[in-house]
């Protein structure tokens, strides 16, 4: 079963046509780089895959569900980019952010177990905040508090994590403890669809290229199968698309 399969999928807001008929499939442990200049549809690509816009045509299937529905697919994460926006004031420790999303598994009403606890623990060193689990969410820098956010995902033990731009507004130091983060969790098997202004980092990180040309139409391409000219195009901002 692929993670991910998009047929023929258009979508348009009002007259605004977007993506026009495209269809590309992601398999379990890729890691797909979504590229295309400012308003080429990359966020409203993950806004579909996540079930936040309707559509009409073409069909999108996720984890082995049809995505008409927006209700939760377990194993699906979503990181967006929260840093830049977070309201600072939010009253909340990183602990209860990160648990939070751990009661979609566990039910309203459940208390976490021994387990849960571990694997918080886990989670927390995965990103690297050990110790910082009983600060207020809002006292964090903005690239530790995107590591809460990835933790929060993390949590939820995905299966496929979808990223929208996750380092902006972040300083080098935390992109890169993020990027090598992302690195690691593919490694592990972590299916991950990221889109990031930084085009050079992602390419390094993707596997498969999710190319959109602003025109509507996308190449998907595995980044095995460019020339490294074509790569140095594509890194350079360059048109793609002959
Ligand atoms: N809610 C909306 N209503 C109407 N048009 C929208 C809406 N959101 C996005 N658009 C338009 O759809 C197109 C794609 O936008 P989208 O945000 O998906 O682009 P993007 O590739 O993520 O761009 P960026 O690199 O700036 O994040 C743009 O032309 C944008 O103006
Ligand atoms: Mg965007």
């Amino acid at each position: 079963m692929n993670i991910i399969d998009v047929k023929n999928l258009s979508f348009c807001y009002g007259e605004t046509d977007v993506l026009d008929n495209i269809s590309f499939s992601v398999e379990e442990g890729d890691f797909v780089g979504v590229i295309g200049s400012n308003g080429a549809g990359k966020s409203t690509l993950l806004k579909l895959l996540l079930g936040l816009l309707p559509y009409n045509t073409g069909s999108i299937s996720i984890l082995g569900h049809d995505r008409k529905s927006s209700r939760a697919i377990n194993g699906l994460c979503y990181v967006s980019q929260k840093a830049s926006s977070f309201n600072s004031a939010f009253p909340a420790t990183v602990r209860e952010v990160v648990t939070a999303n751990l009661y979609p598994k566990l039910g309203l009403f459940h208390r976490p177990k021994k387990e849960d606890f571990a694997l918080f623990d886990k989670v927390m060193e995965q990103v690297g905040l050990t110790g910082c689990e009983n600060r207020l969410i809002g006292h964090l820098s903005g690239g530790q508090q995107q590591r809460v956010f990835i933790a929060r995902a993390l949590i939820a033990s995905p299966k496929l994590l979808l990223l929208d731009e996750p380092t902006v507004g972040i300083d080098s130091m935390s992109v890169e403890v993020i990027t090598e983060l992302l690195r690691r969790l593919s490694k592990q098997g972590i299916t991950i669809v990221m889109t990031n202004h930084d085009t050079a980092s992602l390419v390094g990180l993707s596997n498969k290229l999710l190319i959109l040309s602003g025109e509507g139409d996308c190449r998907f391409r595995r980044k095995a199968d460019l020339s490294s000219g074509e790569l140095r195009r594509l890194i350079a901002g360059g048109v793609f698309f002959d």
